[in-house]
């Protein structure tokens, strides 16, 4: 398995171009086998997430061709050739986001169940509630949950017990062929939420309210439209490079963002005393001075994420004082404290809370990412040790960061990996 290498101690200095967001361009390319023509999609990001997905949809019958290093083309199928493959989706959760889009317009659809990940259980419920809502029998079969709608399905009032992310998302993109009106209450809000509404309104669909509590779609007969359409920068990729730049004490400019998204991550940077320049689609972080520790709870957007609370509890290491964390959404997300712990940092867990002590070093160590999220991490926790750091089981951050160890010379870093 690949490893990281990472000589620390030094300041990240430069600039570095973000690449499309991950959790955005995986539910659009689910959209995308709800459209009867072409679809083509711009600023990519080639990570390992993205290209199974792309496999998963081959199998079902879509062409799919990389036009540049972040643009392609997809040719969705007309009919459906085949059930995703069991071990390309048991690897990656997302591929649930298939089971609004394939029952819509075809009638039936199998995915595996997504094998329960090192964050969580990460149950369907919620999922399988609204189709059902919608006239969907859905089955657990063998480790598969399979959904089967003889007629069309049908517009519903659905109430989201929890705004979940994947839910509404299934969700919505199972209303945009149904007969009738949906209307989804309590839903995610999440900038990938509205980014996907804004992919299936351009394939013709009609769907209202992204971004906000209630979502209202009304049924259309078919999608397409040859659309060509840019996928939004990843905002956890933006802010895991400004963390890495406040713990390193750095001076990072950060290109190809939308600052609105990343507005909690901004507000608790400045609230440790870093200064954050937002410019256009630019934005600047300054960390020279002492920084204070931070209370931080993870929530729904436009809260806390929880995709960076691994992130920053590696900053918080370091920094004077005790911070407290508290992760709301998911029950297993603190496996990066016992990897942080063997650089020196002092972490305690109680339940949902982790309580940080800032020390006054970390130091280089063996480690192991054991998701991508708490490798993102061991990452920067490895920039701000003294010493080399070296960090297994680096596929595991190659699902979510685009060329990071090129982004990371740029900034002057000492990195290699070793297969
Ligand atoms: C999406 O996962 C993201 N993944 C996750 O990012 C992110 O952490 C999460 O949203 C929360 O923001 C993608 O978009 C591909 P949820 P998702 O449904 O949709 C519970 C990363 O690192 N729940 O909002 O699976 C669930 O157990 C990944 O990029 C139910 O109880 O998240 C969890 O506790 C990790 N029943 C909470 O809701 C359901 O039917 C949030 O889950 C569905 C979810």
């Amino acid at each position: 398995m690949d490893k990281l290498l990472i000589s620390g101690g030094k300041p990240l200095q430069g600039r570095v171009r973000l690449s499309g967001a991950k959790n955005a361009a995986l539910a659009v390319i689910c959209a995308s086998v709800l459209s009867a023509e072409r679809v083509s999609l711009e600023n990519v990001p080639d990570i390992s997430d993205v290209q199974a997905m792309f496999e998963i949809i081959r199998h079902l019958g879509a062409e799919v061709l990389w036009l540049s290093d972040s643009a392609v083309q997809i040719d969705p199928p007309s009919c459906l050739k085949a059930d995703p493959p069991c071990h390309l989706v048991k690897k990656l959760r997302a591929s649930n986001l298939l089971l609004g889009p394939l029952l819509s317009r075809f009638g039936y659809a199998r995915v595996s169940l997504p094998g329960g990940c090192n964050i969580g259980v990460r149950p369907m419920d919620l999922h399988f509630k609204g189709l059902a809502g919608m006239g969907a029998e859905i089955s657990i079969e063998s480790g598969f949950a399979v959904g089967r709608s003889p007629a069309r399905l049908k517009g519903a009032r659905i109430y989201l017990d929890f705004p979940s992310v994947g839910a509404t998302e299934n969700l919505m993109m199972a209303a945009c062929l149904a007969v009738g009106q949906t209307i989804l209450e309590n839903v995610a809000k999440e900038p990938e939420v509205v980014d996907l509404a804004n992919f299936l309104n351009c394939l013709g669909a009609k769907v209202r309210g992204a971004g906000t509590d209630v979502i209202k779609i009304d049924g259309v007969p078919q999608l397409g439209g040859r659309v060509r359409y840019p996928v939004i920068p990843d905002r956890i990729e933006a802010g895991t490079f400004m963390l890495a730049a406040a713990a390193t004490r750095g001076s990072l400019v950060l290109e190809n963002i939308i600052p609105t998204h990343i507005e909690p991550i901004c507000a608790k940077l400045r609230e440790a005393g870093v200064e954050v320049l937002e410019n256009g689609d630019s934005v600047t972080v300054n960390a020279q001075g002492p920084m204070r520790p931070l209370d931080i709870k993870t929530l729904p957007y436009p809260g806390f994420p929880t995709d960076m609370q691994s992130q920053i509890m590696a900053m918080l290491t370091l920094v004077e004082g005790t911070s407290v964390i508290v992760e709301n959404i998911f029950e297993n997300r603190f496996q990066v404290v016992g990897e942080l712990k063997r650089m020196g940092a002092r972490i305690k867990v109680e339940g949902r809370m982790a309580v940080v002590e800032g020390v006054a070093e970390l130091h280089g160590a063996e480690v192991g990412a054991t998701d991508l999220r708490a490798g993102a991490a061991l990452v920067i926790a490895g920039l701000m040790a003294r010493g080399q750091t070296g960090i297994a089981n680096a596929h595991f951050i190659d699902r979510g960061y685009h060329r990071l160890e090129d982004k990371l010379r740029a900034l002057g870093v000492q990195i290699a990996r070793s297969h």
